[in-house]
């Protein structure tokens, strides 16, 4: 058997997490190895495809999703990605009672109630295009905000959660549809700074460090993942909690297309994933 792991064109080896999946892989007798999701490649000679770090696709989701429809087998399944790319699904796990970052949609102009707020696309990945500011800074805030509506991209601002700052940020990931372990995310938005780009390497924006998750952080985590439209049974999730405005965790992201799955973070979750990889066969 052959699984794919998909990957972009900027890691083509993928990442330490798919070499350690590849290698567990091994061990079952898949045959894994990373394929670049927009190369010229023959997918009917893999059984699965795995999509793991096609950290690339923001700049062209129609392309990225007209590829994984086109696969004869995608894990996460493709109705789940074309839902999941575009952060409009908080709207749905709002409307299912998920506590999730309050968030403005689209709206004409920034906010004057917010001291301070935060500004990104529907559809980005890496902090990409998204931006922290202040009541002060309105000028270069509307500019920003007008960028992205020009562009005609769906445009979120919510409020700067600023409990991140001393909390962090909280990763959930799930595997095969059970808890597996947290991580923690340090803060990534600098004040004052403008439109980010990536984050500076050794700056310790975003470090991620290992973490356990609390049970308030696990129920939110679960609701989050059982309002995902047609219960589709998961390869591999992550939930992504901040403590919102009273300190109780809300949902900043589900990732199901490409999360980074830390795994180095779980003891058994290379071979855990491994096993649920193998078992889809
Ligand atoms: N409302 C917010 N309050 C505080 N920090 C935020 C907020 N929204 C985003 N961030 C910061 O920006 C980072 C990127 O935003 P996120 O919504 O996770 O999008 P993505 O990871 O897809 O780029 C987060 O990891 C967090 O550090
Ligand atoms: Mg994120």
């Amino acid at each position: 058997m052959r699984v794919a792991l998909a990957t972009c064109s900027l890691l083509p080896d993928g990442t330490d997490d798919d070499r350690a999946l590849a290698a567990a892989l091994a061990g079952l007798d898949v045959r894994a190895e990373p394929v670049v999701w927009d190369a010229d490649a023959d997918w009917s000679r893999h059984d699965l495809v795995v999509v793991r770090t096609t950290w690339d696709y923001t700049h062209r989701p129609g392309e990225f999703l007209a590829w994984a429809d086109g696969l004869p087998h995608v894990l996460n399944p493709a109705p789940v990605l074309r839902w999941n790319i575009d952060k409009r699904y908080l709207r749905d796990l709002a409307d299912a009672g998920v506590p999730v970052v309050p968030t403005r949609w689209d709206p004409a102009d920034v906010p004057s109630d917010w001291p301070e707020y935060v500004i990104k696309p529907a559809v980005s990945a890496g902090s990409r295009d998204t931006a922290r500011w202040s009541a002060a800074e309105a000028d270069a805030a509307r500019a920003h905000l007008r960028e992205l509506r020009d562009a005609g991209r769906t445009v979120m601002v919510q409020p700067y959660l600023s409990h991140i700052d001393t909390a962090g940020e909280k990763a959930l990931v799930f595997l095969d549809g059970e808890f597996s372990h947290a991580a923690r995310k340090a803060p990534i938005l600098a004040p004052g700074t403008g439109v980010q780009g990536l984050v500076v390497p050794g700056d310790g924006r975003g470090a991620v460090t290992g973490a356990t998750a609390t049970p308030a952080e696990l129920d939110v985590a679960r609701r989050a993942l059982a309002a995902v439209p047609g219960a589709p049974e998961l390869l591999y999730a992550r939930v992504d909690l901040v403590p919102g405005p009273d300190g109780a965790p809300v949902v900043l992201e589900l990732e199901l297309t490409e999360p980074n799955l830390f795994l180095s973070h779980g003891p058994d979750a290379v071979s855990v994933l491994a096993k649920a990889v193998a078992a889809r066969l």
